[in-house]
């Protein structure tokens, strides 16, 4: 991939409003969807990502915008925990029918993968290339999934005890099998990603709790997720492409 700096990647989206946002000018789209990034030290796979996102999303002709959720070091990175602050500090500041919650480094390849939320919630990256374009299993919940507004309520978000890699995705599926919610996905020929190369982070190493905490966690369903989150706001700020909210939490 070539390098790009930040002043052509914004000169290249001139019609972005400030903090990432976007919505067609000759219709009223129908779904607001604000697609939640959590983020840490990745700005490569940042600029790549909103080179690639805008001009994808404005071909589909959405109302959106776009959260990058930075957590401050030096806690271990919690995927998690971000999403569900992305949740909070988004709806904050408009009123979104739909939460995309998005890796950084996948970039969707095929135009058919709607940005939307359906009538139940969809696991969008089922087919990535890191993958061989194949669902490792059935019930993997990684990497790139939408809920409608009512549905990430209803199961309380995501869980905040997953420090490091792994696990949360599995118990994200938990949480949506739990609560009679079905997940769906588009064909493994629409589905389809790359995923930027990258190395595994010191602050994000396997989890070697991810299994145990897996297992226990329906007992934490009603009590872990959207209603126990705390996190300190640092900073919010409406960066020319996306808005950036930087947060610090502790473990
Ligand atoms: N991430 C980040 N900085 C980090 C670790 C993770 O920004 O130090 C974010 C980024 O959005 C990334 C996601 O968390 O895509 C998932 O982490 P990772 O890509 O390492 O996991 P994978 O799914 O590739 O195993
Ligand atoms: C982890 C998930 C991850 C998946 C694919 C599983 O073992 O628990 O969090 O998404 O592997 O990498
Ligand atoms: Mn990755």
């Amino acid at each position: 991939m070539e390098p790009h700096n930040w002043t052509d990647i914004i000169a290249e989206n001139r019609d972005v409003a400030p903090g990432g946002l976007w919505r067609p000018r000759d219709c009223l789209a129908r779904h607001r969807v604000a697609i939640v990034v959590p983020y840490r030290d990745r700005e490569s796979h940042l600029k790549v990502f909103l080179r690639h996102m805008h001009k994808f999303l404005q071909k589909q002709e959405l109302d959106y915008g776009i959260y990058i959720i930075d957590e401050a070091l030096p806690t271990r990175f919690n995927r998690a925990m971000l999403m569900n602050i992305g949740y909070a500090e988004a709806s904050k500041q408009a009123n979104y029918s739909c939460y995309i919650f998005h890796d950084v480094d996948l970039l969707p390849e095929d135009d058919r993968n709607i940005y939307n939320c359906p009538e139940q919630p969809r696991h969008m990256s089922a087919a990535i290339d890191k993958f061989s374009y194949k669902l490792p299993y059935y019930g993997i919940f990684g990497g790139v999934s939408a809920f409608k507004k009512e549905h990430f309520n209803l199961i309380n978000g995501f869980s905040n005890k997953f420090f490091g890699w792994g696990g949360e995705d599995d118990d994200l599926y938990e949480r949506t099998r739990f609560h009679k919610l079905k997940l769906t996905r588009y064909s493994m020929k629409i589905a389809r990603y790359k995923m930027i190369k990258h190395n595994n982070e010191p602050l994000n190493r396997p989890n070697p709790k991810r299994m145990t905490l897996l297992y226990s966690g329906k007992k934490r369903f009603k009590t872990d997720g959207l209603n126990s989150l705390k996190y300190q706001r640092l900073d919010l700020q409406k960066r020319p492409l996306y808005t950036w909210v930087h947060v610090n939490i502790t473990e």
